[in-house]
């Protein structure tokens, strides 16, 4: 039509020539509504902030004084967090790596232990009811006690603390092994871990009554 709209009436894209109307903006879906917009608002723009040279004195003789503060600019900052974040994946993996082969390690010496000799602790009848007997065990320097808890049961366990193997004391009648050094707490029966620090009950020591002897036969190392 000659006054630039269509049959329904709406305006054509673009009228006059040399407009500096967005011809988006001079739209028919927009009748009514105010105001014009520069063309090319719709392009995509570049803040000049955005983008910066980092500074180098060879070729910028006044770079600005806080660029000596803010050396690192936006696009390169994403690309040291990402370099970070990658170094942070590796060694966080590498640790579990080593941990794993660490226990697995572990667990093959376990495995392959060869059985500590049998030994004789004492005689019961030399053991009163109630009485704790110091002795060694697998070797001269392992302090193990044996705890006479009634005529028929006797128990031992390693005397090393599974915190820091701080040496533990036996009191019998509170029922406990106390450890000194961080008030560690064992259950004299079960040698079990009940208060403090230790992380695991304390290696049982395997017994073996023959007749009145009462003989070390092997250890048992416990978990929980
Ligand atoms: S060494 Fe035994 S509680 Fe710390």
């Amino acid at each position: 039509m000659a006054d630039g709209r269509t049959d329904e009436g709406a305006p054509t894209a673009a009228t006059g020539t040399g407009s500096n109307i967005d011809p988006r903006v001079d739209e028919w879906s927009r009748r009514g509504l105010t105001g014009t917009a520069r063309s090319g608002m719709y392009e995509p723009t570049r803040d000049p902030d955005d983008v910066s040279r980092a500074p180098n004195p060879e070729d910028d003789e006044n770079p600005p004084r806080w660029r000596a503060d803010f050396p690192i600019d936006w696009p390169k900052d994403e690309l040291v967090a990402r370099r970070d974040f990658a170094k942070f994946l590796v060694l966080t993996s590498g640790a579990f790596v080593v941990g794993q082969g660490w226990i697995a390690a572990q667990h093959l010496v376990r495995k392959n232990r060869i059985l500590p000799a049998t030994r004789k602790i004492g005689s019961l009848s030399d053991i009163p009811i109630g009485g704790v007997k110091e002795f060694a065990f697998p070797t001269e320097h392992d302090p193990c006690l044996l705890v006479r808890l009634s005529r028929e049961e006797v128990v031992a366990f390693s005397q090393s603390c599974t915190h820091l193997s701080c040496a533990v004391v036996p009191k019998v009648d509170e029922g406990v092994f106390l450890c000194p050094c961080h008030e560690g707490y064992f259950d004299i029966r079960t040698g079990k871990n009940i208060a403090g620090p230790p992380p695991r009950p304390l290696p049982r020591i395997v017994l073996r009554l023959e007749g009145d002897d009462v003989l070390a036969v092997g250890i048992e190392e416990r978990m929980v």
